[in-house]
């Protein structure tokens, strides 16, 4: 593996993100404001804590969304890890060459300050989710 990839957030597949909040917070977890992002066809909202990792809540905004198939196969779970990266070109190349098959992106993400995303599957991984350090 050549590129680093630095944890940033588990994506959690939801139908209400209303709802899954409860008990995040009821935990101690901030979120953040939502956002839809219509290119990707989802609404999201970030939960953070002190000391646990980050967490994305993902609802579709409509039936064609990609999560709206996860949710009906799987209902509410955890689906992606995502990875911060300094070069999201450079990482998609180099986990291409881990077989993994480039499924959406490198596109600008609205509910990340359009910072480039990637999502990446491979089958003994699973999906995976590249995002763009920003740039000083
Ligand atoms: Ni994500």
């Amino acid at each position: 593996m050549d590129a680093q990839l630095d944890f940033h957030h588990i994506g959690i597949a939801c139908r209400d993100i209303a709802k899954t909040l409860v008990f995040y917070v009821s935990m101690g977890y901030e979120p953040s404001p939502v956002v839809d992002d219509p290119l990707q066809r989802v609404r999201i909202c970030f939960l953070e804590k002190a000391d646990a990792p980050r967490l994305e809540l993902i609802e579709p905004l409509d039936g064609q969304s990609p999560v709206a198939r996860t949710l009906a196969t799987a209902g509410v779970t955890p689906y992606h890890l995502c990875y911060e990266v300094q070069d999201i070109e450079e990482a998609v190349a180099s986990l291409r060459g881990q077989r993994f098959l480039l499924v959406n992106g490198p596109i600008p993400a609205c509910a990340m300050n359009d910072r480039k995303v990637a999502f990446l599957f491979q089958k003994n991984t699973g999906l995976i989710e590249l995002v763009e350090a920003t740039r000083e």
